[in-house]
């Protein structure tokens, strides 16, 4: 194995550490065997889109790199206009791989452009946002997989006419790039007006499964991320998971483990990062998981309300605020900690006071020491009261690890998917409320929705 692998250690959702009640047997995973044979050998079949981007995005990645090393002196700002599964993975990836102080020092980002995220359609952020950039040296990449998303271009229609009026019609063009599907939709058909650049998202790709397009490349390229080597990460992971075998595949492991939990009742799956950098890769397996797993209706059309719910925490922060709920709360939570054994930095605790012994044994430790020790100290405590909980270790944060997270997440998605034999590529629960928005707003042939919002009863 080589060092630069994550790992799983799930010695503590076992039984022999939490009783027979809370914990899960060798025999239980064993029954699940066949299943997951079976499940392996339909996403096998059915090849969905994200499985093969780990090679098919080589060639791509060529093309942003190019695009990168051609327009990084025309750009100080690097503005993605994006929401849900095209927005949360590009954060995760500047959180995870970029110094958390980037956008502040410029040392820290050499010559690439400082990057934003707004994501929402907060009126304060976002107009705060524009007044902060100067619109001449800022690049706008407008993400939406249906080129229709009513966040996404409301965003656009807001920065477009700021740039038109500023720097001219012509200027749209050298401002504005489009990542979209590349036939259908309406921001390709804007994209083509303008004549913006475009980079495509592939028509098999999901949103939340799109990370590893151009939807989470191309604003990581521009920020130096190295793109190739999160591939490579991804394509790593691929190849370990290639096997049907779930004792030798980590992804098919925590998605049996997770399922075996789901079904003890622990409905809450909570990710919790002992390291900052990994917090937003929480905040991306929170929608890839609850919008993938969260159905009304299984394959055969029959009412089954499943999913469980993802959470995200953050170690040690949520030490003080959740921890307390998930020691002594109900029995209905199961922990994935993510640990990094190596940090980017470390920087060590003075030995000062040495008359106060509540102070004292801090000195001559350091932060990575404290952090990583508080991680184990609350994995204990909460073994000790039989609450399920497990580990994937990152030997270090970067590009291959990384990658290697982001695909082993995914397949486990899918996996855990087919288990409990629900679609997990659409989300037909999130359309409802869009129309009723789009009634409300006036867009044409959603007028029963407006109707029915207008004649709901009062509250
Ligand atoms: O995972 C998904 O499909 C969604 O979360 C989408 O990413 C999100 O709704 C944004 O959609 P679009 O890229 O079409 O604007």
């Amino acid at each position: 194995m080589s060092n630069n692998e994550i790992k799983l250690d799930y010695n503590n959702m076992m039984a022999d550490k939490l009783g027979k009640e809370h914990g899960i047997s060798f025999k239980e995973i064993e029954n699940l065997k066949l299943a997951a044979e079976a499940a392996h050998e339909k996403i096998t079949d059915s090849n969905p889109g994200f499985m093969e981007l780990p090679d098919s995005q080589a060639e791509i990645v060529k093309e942003i790199n190019e695009f990168v090393d051609n327009n990084l002196d025309k750009y100080d700002n690097f503005v993605v206009l994006g929401i849900g599964g095209s927005a949360l993975g590009n954060i995760a990836l500047q959180t995870a791989l970029n110094n958390p102080y980037y956008n502040l020092n410029a040392d820290y980002r050499g010559e690439h452009p400082r990057v934003f995220f707004p994501d929402n359609v907060d009126p304060d952020r976002f107009k705060s946002l524009l007044e902060t950039l100067d619109l001449s040296r800022t690049l706008f990449n407008v993400i939406s997989k249906s080129g229709s998303t009513a966040e996404t271009m409301s965003q656009f229609l807001i920065a477009r006419g700021q740039v038109a009026a500023e720097l001219g019609e012509d200027a749209i063009k050298d401002h504005f790039l489009a990542t979209t599907s590349k036939d259908s939709g309406f921001l390709i058909e804007i994209a083509e007006r303008e004549g913006m650049p475009k980079f495509y998202i592939p028509d098999n790709v999901g949103g939340r499964f799109s990370v590893l397009t151009p939807v989470g490349l191309v604003s990581a390229a521009f920020a130096g991320i190295d793109i190739e080597k999160l591939l490579a990460g991804a394509r790593a992971m691929k190849e370990r998971t290639a096997t049907a075998d779930i004792w030798n595949n980590p992804a098919y492991m925590h998605g049996i483990l997770q399922l075996l939990a789901y079904k003890k009742g622990k409905t809450i799956s909570v990710m919790m990062p002992y390291n900052h950098g990994l917090k937003d890769f929480a905040d991306w397996y929170r929608q890839l998981w609850a919008e993938s797993l969260g159905k009304e209706v299984d394959r055969e059309g029959n009412t089954v309300n499943v999913g469980p719910t993802p959470v995200k925490a953050l170690g040690a922060t949520d030490q003080h605020s959740q921890a307390q709920l998930y020691m002594e709360g109900p029995f209905d939570k199961l922990i994935t900690f993510l640990e990094v054994e190596n940090h980017k930095q470390d920087i060590e605790i003075p030995e000062e006071y040495q008359d106060l012994d509540g102070v004292n044994y801090l000195g001559g430790h350091s932060l990575e020491k404290l952090i990583n020790t508080e991680k184990q100290a609350t994995e204990l405590a909460l073994t000790k009261r039989n609450r399920m909980n497990n580990t994937i270790i990152f030997p270090e944060l970067n590009e291959h690890t990384v990658g290697q997270f982001i695909y082993m997440l995914e397949l486990e998605t899918a996996f855990v998917g087919e288990l409990m034999n629900i679609n997990a590529y659409n989300q037909p629960g999130v359309e409802l409320g869009k129309h009723y928005t789009y009634g409300i707003l006036g867009r044409e042939n959603y007028e029963d929705k407006a109707k029915e919002f207008a004649d709901r009863p009062e509250p």
